[in-house]
């Protein structure tokens, strides 16, 4: 291993330009990846839009240059419809990247810019301006697969998703089933598809490799599926918080944590608590919220339940229903943004009942937690039925959130044969993910490339 240290190239100049979609899901895996480079040796500049800034504070050795991007209230609404919040996004944010790019460039050597893959208007002008550009997926590589198959999945009919067909296996991309692919509820369809088509057109013209937030252990078919499919390199460099030298993960959060909820868990035995959080974005109705609240309460389980305020649709308090009985609020605890990564690694905690973002799913992996998944939007779909029918490392909550079942499937997780099973295969992951950490392979190879383009 120190062998491959003293070898593993070290850079010192050419600057490279990242520039993360502001939001908690992208921000982090984006900033993980810059303090990696950095440790490389890579000067990083990051541009990034005044929504959403990150805090250039809590990365001293990193360079933040505002684009100053002018955005209609449609782009910014927590209430917005998430396809329209996208396009508006990347048709408001298009000239002022490249503006602020193209003044970089007359100051700096740049090597190449590192961009979100959902900017698909910002690579697209960073490749204009001459500069090689990479794209970040912040989601799984069998998501990122799936959009790049969406076209052929449309004519032969598999989306928009029909009622008949949603328990079929798409043919190229199993184990995921018609009712798994990416969708967006709400969300007019043919606005998700020109989405889509125009992330994947974006990926295939003007990006010179793929950077995926993921590792061979676990998805390494679907990483040589997208080579081949772009005819460029992938470098599947994560799982990047724990591959990133810099601050804490936590640091690059936008919500301050309640880390009350630490020495709350300190008082719990181990692997008696469970974990439940939906991440930064999904919002849940008001019904689901409360059969969720009684699922817990009859379940008797101890809980640690992350509700972010604004999180619940349809208005009143944020907070468990106020018919649940004492017992059961004294066996939870509830705060409005947890320290996720150290809730997950306290021995206290015994599942994770989470909506399988990208994030969420590798860090439970990594902390060799199982889950209990109920994907609310997007590509958490995909993460779930991996999760669930790929490794094995998790339960499904059901279609239906109710009650009953879930207070059943809670205690299966915690407490039956079920989980037991999901937590040993977790396990095996989790020390897969060691390995690919201690070796980091992909991050040279990675670095290798950016100072060859
Ligand atoms: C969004 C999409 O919903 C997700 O499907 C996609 O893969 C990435 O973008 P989000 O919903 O926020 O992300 O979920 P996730 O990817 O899990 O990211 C949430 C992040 O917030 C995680 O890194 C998690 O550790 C952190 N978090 C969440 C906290 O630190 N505290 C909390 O209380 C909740």
């Amino acid at each position: 291993a120190t062998q491959e240290k003293e070898e593993a190239p070290h850079a010192v100049g050419r600057r490279v330009v990242l520039f993360p979609l502001p939001f908690q899901g992208h921000l982090s895996p984006m900033l993980q990846l810059a303090e990696l480079l950095r440790a490389r040796g890579l000067p990083v500049t990051v541009l990034h839009t005044d929504f959403n800034a990150p805090d250039p504070t809590r990365h001293p050795e990193l360079a933040f240059v505002p684009i100053h991007e002018a955005l209609p209230t449609s782009a910014t609404s927590p209430d917005a419809d998430i396809v329209a919040q996208l396009l508006a996004l990347n048709s408001g944010c298009e000239a002022p990247f490249r503006e602020a790019l193209a003044s970089l460039l007359r100051r700096e050597d740049v090597a190449c810019a590192v961009v979100d893959g959902q900017w698909y208007a910002a690579l697209g002008a960073a490749s204009a301006l001459g500069v090689p550009v990479l794209a970040l997926r912040t989601d799984s590589a069998a998501t990122f697969g799936s959009l790049l198959a969406f076209p052929r999945l449309r004519d032969a009919g598999y989306v928009p998703i029909k009622e008949e067909r949603r328990d079929e296996l798409v043919p190229e991309l199993e184990p995921l089933r018609v009712r798994d692919l990416i969708r967006i509820d709400g969300s007019d369809v043919d606005a998700l598809c020109g989405f889509i088509s125009r992330v994947a057109d974006a990926a295939r013209a003007s990006a010179s490799g793929v950077v995926l937030n993921s590792f061979d252990a676990i998805e390494a078919p679907e990483l040589a599926r997208i080579e081949k499919e772009l005819s460029c390199p992938a470098f599947a460099v994560g799982p990047l918080h724990r591959m990133c030298p810099g601050p804490a993960p936590a640091e690059h959060g936008l919500h301050a944590p309640d880390r009350g909820c630490l020495a709350w868990l300190d008082a719990h035995p181990a692997r008696s608590v469970l974990y439940v959080s939906l991440g930064s974005v999904a919002r849940v109705d008001r019904g689901v919220f409360e059969e969720m609240a009684w699922g817990l309460a009859g379940s008797g389980v101890p809980f640690l339940w992350v509700v972010r305020p604004g999180s619940v649709r349809g208005g009143g308090a944020d907070e468990p229903p106020n018919g649940l009985d004492e017992e059961a609020r004294s066996r939870g605890k509830v705060v409005a943004w947890a320290p996720q990564l150290e809730v997950l690694a306290h021995e206290a905690v015994g599942a994770f009942w989470t909506h399988c973002g990208w994030n969420s799913t590798l860090e439970s992996v990594c902390a060799g937690v199982p889950m209990l998944a109920q994907p609310c939007f997007a590509d958490q779909t995909v993460n779930a039925r991996y999760v669930t029918h790929r490794w094995g490392v998790g339960l499904e909550v059901g279609d239906v959130i109710d009650r009953v079942r879930v207070a059943e499937r809670v205690r299966m997780v915690m407490l039956g044969e079920e989980g037991d099973r999901a937590r040993e295969k977790v396990r095996d992951l989790k020390l897969q993910a060691d390995q690919c950490v201690a070796a980091s392979l992909a991050v040279d190879n990675l670095v290798r490339y950016v100072l060859s383009l």
